[in-house]
Parts: C-alpha cells; structure tokens; sequence
C-alpha cells in the first residue's frame, strides 16, 4: 500500500490523515484494516476537507462493518444532526454537548460514528473528544482496585434533565420509554484493555448513596476530560471525523442553535456488549 501520512491531533486522541481522499476510500483494498487498527490506536481519524457526499460516507462504512439504519431519515443511513424544526431527531440533539457515548442505553452500543460536516456555525460548534481508555489508565491502583466491580444505571432522562431542567409531563413520559441500562464502571474489552463507562446517561452508582456517586461519576469526567485531555475539533465543511465510540466520549460544544449547522452522521453497528 503506498504510504499514509499521519500527524498527531493530541496527546491523548487522535491522526489527522493525509494522502487519503475518497477515491483511495472506496477502492484501496488495504484501506479497511488501516482504519480499524488505526481507529484502535487513536481514536480518532480525521480526513481534512475530503468532501465524501452521503453515498461515499455509507459506501466507506460498509467497507468498515455494518451501519445502523435510521428510519426516520430519507436515506436511512445518514442521521442528519441539526436544530432543523424537521429533524425528526433535533429535539434529542440538545443533550450532545455533555459528554457521552453513543448508545449506551443501547444493549450494545455502537462500534464507531463517520460524521461529515455540511453546514458548520460560525462561532463555536466545534466536536470535543476524550479517550476512555486513557481516563482508566490514569487511576491510581487503589482507585481502580475499588471500581472494578462498580455497576452504574444509565437513563435517558438522566441526560435529558440536564439539557431541559424543567421538563414537561410530555417530555418525561417520552424519556420513561427509554431503557434504563445497567453498566459496569469498567469496561472489559475483548482485546484487554480496559476503558471508564460515564457521561451523561450515568445516572447512579449501584447501591451507593446518592450524594456519593454524583460526587464520584462526575469526578471521573472532570478528570478524564481536562483540556490537556481532549481533542477538539473545530469543523471546516467538507471535514470527516471517525470516532471510536467504545473507547471515548463525546459532546458537541455551544454554539447558537438558531444557526443552521449540520453534519451527517452514520453509525457503525457494535459487535460487543459493555461488559
Ligand atoms: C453525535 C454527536 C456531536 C456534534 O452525533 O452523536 O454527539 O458535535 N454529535 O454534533
Ligand atoms: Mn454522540
């Protein structure tokens, strides 16, 4: 395979690649395993400006695995992630900018998100990143001794209520439909290493007071995600980000909603449980 040169985003997370465009996406047949291993390694793999349109997005994720399909989506492998009062979806959208993985009320959560920029804000709306492997590596040994059997509750509306603080009846009894998911604190991954499980859907640590396990959930994620931390990045239309999903989270920073940002987002389906 000819060369591919990478550049480091940050410390922690993420390459940007060069030498790639959607030509060599589609058709180089080495293609696939780089990204997946490299994906394993950093977390993030940005094309600059690349400017795949929908069918070359999907077309690259199938290379890389199954998508996930979106129903309410004219091309049902495209989430379109916008305020657009026809989004299906936008109401849900409120709750990215606090970190999260995506799914984790799922029974398995995706493997990997491919987001393309299309319309980008002008001032701020920038997509921040930070690894969840690394979060766990940075314990001390007494800390990952105390939370290697720690089981925490995820809820919808434990997101939600962040983003809308005084919810109306409607919108709780649409959040109650959601599952709530239990999950353990450490994540045991197939290939060994080990990653935290937090964010905004956690919402209590089993069988700990309540005051307690706010104190520690949001401690973690404090810590994981210090700027020194973080991959942020801000968007140039045209720009293709993948993020690992298994190993970070994630969250969308502010930016004002009655611009019309958008960027399309397939899914890449998960083959492991958070176990
Ligand atoms: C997502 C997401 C962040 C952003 O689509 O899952 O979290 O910056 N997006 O739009
Ligand atoms: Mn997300």
């Amino acid at each position: 395979m000819s060369p591919i040169t990478t550049e480091r985003l940050s410390d922690d997370v993420g390459i940007e690649i060069r030498d790639v465009d959607v030509d060599r996406l589609l058709h180089d047949d080495e293609i696939p395993a780089w990204c997946l291993d490299a994906l394993e390694a950093h977390g993030v793999l940005l094309f600059r400006e690349l400017h795949a349109d929908d069918d070359a997005q999907v077309a690259f994720g199938r290379r890389l695995g199954e998508l996930v399909k979106f129903p309410h989506y004219a091309n049902p492998e495209v989430m379109e992630i916008s305020f657009d009062p026809g989004n299906p979806s936008a109401k849900y959208f409120a709750a990215n900018d606090h970190w999260h993985l995506d799914g984790s009320l799922d029974p398995i959560p995706a493997k990997a998100s491919i987001m393309s920029a299309r319309v980008t804000a002008s001032v701020g709306g920038e997509t921040e990143f930070a690894s969840t492997y690394a979060a766990y590596d940075a314990l001390t040994e007494t800390e990952k001794q105390q939370y290697a059997e720690l089981r925490v509750v995820h809820s919808m509306s434990g997101v939600q209520r962040r983003a809308n603080p005084n919810p109306t009846p409607k919108q709780e009894a649409d959040w109650a439909r959601w599952p709530v998911r239990e999950h353990p604190l450490v994540w045991k991954h197939e290939t060994g290493r080990r990653s935290l499980v937090f964010g905004a859907t956690a919402a209590q640590v089993v069988g700990m007071d309540p005051d307690e396990s706010r104190a520690l959930l949001l401690g973690l994620e404090e810590r994981a995600t210090a700027p020194d931390r973080v991959y942020r990045h801000s968007w140039t239309v045209g720009d293709m980000v993948i993020w690992d999903n298994r190993g970070l989270v994630h969250r969308a920073c502010a930016f004002d909603r009655s611009e019309p940002r958008r960027m399309h987002r397939s899914t890449l389906a998960g083959d492991e449980a958070i176990g």
